[in-house]
């Protein structure tokens, strides 16, 4: 596809929404089952045309939440850059029907402001990711992981002056404890600006969130939940079925090595593929319809390096 040529959303990207949205918790915003992740796939040393079509894909299907964060790339700020673009090329007439949410908490730039949990951080951050995503606002903007050494009132009121200040809609919170969430709930909650949403890691093989107790709060107290690495980064699909593909993430080395497949979880995912093929499933599939199946879960957030892959992720729903 030439960047130049004109996107134009299809007619049918909502046909399915009486299976596609969820409720995020207690809030008017419906969020798609399966939403879309640029952490990997989307940065500089990606290629933007697949990267567009991907997009294209997810909209089209009515996958209307993307989600991003200031570092996410490589190199830092890309993947947020790629976005911009797909504003300016393709998406600017559509941006009341999309759901984009950024994040700040990791490391980003040099210095003792680059990172963590500081108003110093967060405001900068946004402000940051709005330049180069071109947008005005985002819908949902995160604290990305908790601060040990910032009071947690300061990165609070940050999220509430954030909200204030317009340039974000929502706010969420992504890896914070349970004491840590149940403050942030009330402190938020008292100012008004609730708490929409926790993002945190959980899938058929990592449960910590279950078992820490982080997604019945979140399911008691009316706060929306969305999964990330669903797939456990592309374990739990049939990816690594006959060994490390070139052109994977494993074989990138950096986020999934090759030292993670041990022969105990080959033995796992062995049965969890068995448990999907019973189901008439993909091992995608499965994975994903495991994780919507617990009570409290709103979305999965998938991340895909081909339309394909999205296609199957997809089709656990529709
Ligand atoms: N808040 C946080 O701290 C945090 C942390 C991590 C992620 N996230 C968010 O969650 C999103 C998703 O994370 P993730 O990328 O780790 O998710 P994931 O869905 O668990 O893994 C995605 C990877 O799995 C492979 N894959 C996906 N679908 C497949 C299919 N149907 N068949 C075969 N392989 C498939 C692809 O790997 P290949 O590239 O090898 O093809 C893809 O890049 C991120 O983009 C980000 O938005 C947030």
């Amino acid at each position: 596809m030439d960047t130049k040529d004109l996107y134009k959303a299809s007619d049918n990207r909502y046909d399915h929404s009486s299976v596609l949205y969820a409720r995020c918790g207690k809030s008017g915003v419906l969020l798609p089952k399966v939403s879309l992740g640029f952490w990997h796939n989307f940065g500089s040393v990606d290629p933007y045309e697949r990267s567009r079509e991907i997009t294209h894909y997810a909209f089209d299907h009515g996958i209307t939440h993307f989600d991003l964060a200031n570092n996410y790339g490589p190199v830092f700020g890309s993947a947020e850059q790629t976005l911009g673009r797909l504003m300016n090329d393709d998406f600017r007439p559509y941006r009341d029907e999309l759901f984009i949410s950024t994040k700040a908490g990791y490391n980003m730039w040099p210095g003792p402001y680059g990172e963590w949990g500081s108003r110093k951080y967060l405001m900068a951050s946004l402000d940051q990711s709005l330049e180069r995503m071109h947008l005005d606002y985002v819908d949902l903007f995160y604290s990305h992981r908790f601060d040990p050494d910032t009071p947690m009132e300061e990165t609070l009121q940050a999220l509430v002056d954030i909200v204030r200040s317009g340039k974000a809609l929502y706010v969420g919170l992504s890896n914070w404890p349970l004491d840590g969430l149940r403050f942030a709930h009330q402190y938020l909650k008292e100012r008004d600006v609730p708490l929409l949403i926790y993002q945190g890691r959980l899938n058929m093989i990592d449960r910590v969130q279950i078992e820490s107790g982080i997604l019945d709060y979140c399911a008691d107290n009316g706060i929306g939940y969305i999964a990330y690495s669903p797939l456990a980064q592309g374990l739990l699909t049939d990816r690594y079925i006959n060994g490390i593909p070139a052109d994977s993430r494993m074989a990138k080395q950096q986020f999934l090595k090759p030292d993670r497949l041990t022969e105990e979880l080959k033995l796992t995912l062995e049965q969890i593929r068995q448990e999907a093929a019973q189901k008439g499933q993909t091992t995608a599939q499965r994975a994903l319809s495991w994780i919507l199946e617990q009570q409290g879960v709103t979305s999965v957030l998938v991340g895909a390096s081909s339309v394909n892959q999205l296609r199957d992720n997809l089709s656990t729903i529709i």
